[in-house]
């Protein structure tokens, strides 16, 4: 062939497709969902095979299905790890059947970072800051908060416990008078809140709720209107996700502020495997996605703007 013609057909032929493994964490959430789904509908746009796996909830379910990934001979690895340690033995595994490995949202706790290619999220940290930030300023610093944690062992849970208290940390009235794991689930947020609320004489003495996520966010709402209080007024709620379910109830007032948490993972994952597999081996190690804090002001308006309605 000549070098016109040669150039002609490649252009002719669509790219072979890909493989990609993806080992997601479950569907524990509104926002876990988006993300499931916005993988799914990106890897079709792409005519990427997509091999999905939800762990509900387990990392062992997670390492099951990255081996059979491995055993399968997909082309890369993407991985929404539940917890952050216990990661290297099937990493090693990844490694030596040369498959690249992208970490999605939560982090891992390896040694040697060559052990997977990047890893695309959030800054936890931060939008735990800044919905602490949000709070001292709406209360003047003057606040007994309670705390709902996300699943144990996690990054968002760990990070955003710490960003939050780095900043209440500040301010000499304000503290975490209960804290517990609600495990990022609508059904145990409301269960853990009723028993804090009980603990805490009711809850009238109380100034806000800190839910790591927006579902339990609004499982807690539930418990705080049953336990006669009101929610987004006598117990303030801050959260971060910015799922539609939670603007609504900000636009509704029993909810005050979240934290967006974007849930389109895919199409940046997708883009670095493509790069890696052509050949770049020059990927940043983290690429970090960002987030605006959203109160009860605009709450309607982007309530309408995520549902089309
Ligand atoms: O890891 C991100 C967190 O996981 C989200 O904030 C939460 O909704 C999900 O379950």
């Amino acid at each position: 062939l000549t070098g016109a013609l040669a150039l002609a057909l490649s252009f002719a032929q669509p790219a072979a497709a890909i493989t990609v493994g993806f080992a997601q964490v479950g569907s524990e959430s509104g926002w876990r969902t988006s993300f499931s789904e916005s993988v799914k509908a990106e890897a079709k746009r792409r005519g990427i095979d997509l091999k999905f796996s939800d762990a509900q909830q387990k990392q062992e379910n997670q390492i099951k299905a990255v081996r059979s990934f491995v055993a399968q001979q997909v082309d890369a690895i993407m991985i929404a790890p539940v917890v952050e340690t216990g990661w290297r033995p099937v990493l090693r595994e990844a490694r030596r059947a040369d498959i690249p490995v992208v970490i999605l949202d939560r982090n891992i706790r390896v040694k040697d970072p060559s052990m997977y290619l990047t890893r695309i999220a959030s800054d936890f940290v931060e939008e735990g800051r800044r919905a602490a930030e949000w709070l001292m300023q709406e209360t003047g610093g003057n606040c007994d908060i309670l705390e709902l944690q996300g699943t144990v062992g996690a990054t968002a849970a760990i990070d955003r416990m710490k960003g939050f208290k780095e900043i209440i940390g500040e301010y000499p009235n304000a503290g975490i008078v209960r804290s517990q794991t609600g495990e990022f689930t609508r059904t145990k947020g409301k269960e853990v809140m009723e028993a804090m609320l009980k603990a805490e004489g009711g809850g009238e003495e109380l100034c806000a709720l800190w839910s790591h996520n927006d579902e339990m966010a609004i499982g807690a709402i539930q418990a705080i209107r049953e336990a006669g209080l009101k929610p987004g007024e006598d117990i303030l709620v801050v959260s971060v996700d910015g799922v539609p379910d939670y603007f609504k109830a900000m636009a509704e007032g029993t909810a005050n502020a979240t934290v967006e948490l974007t849930p389109h993972l895919g199409g940046p994952a997708f883009d670095v495997i493509d790069r890696y597999l052509g050949g770049d081996r020059d990927i940043d190690k983290q690429i970090t996605t960002t987030g605006d804090l959203y109160t009860q002001e605009t709450a309607a308006e982007e309530y309408r703007k995520r549902t089309g309605g």
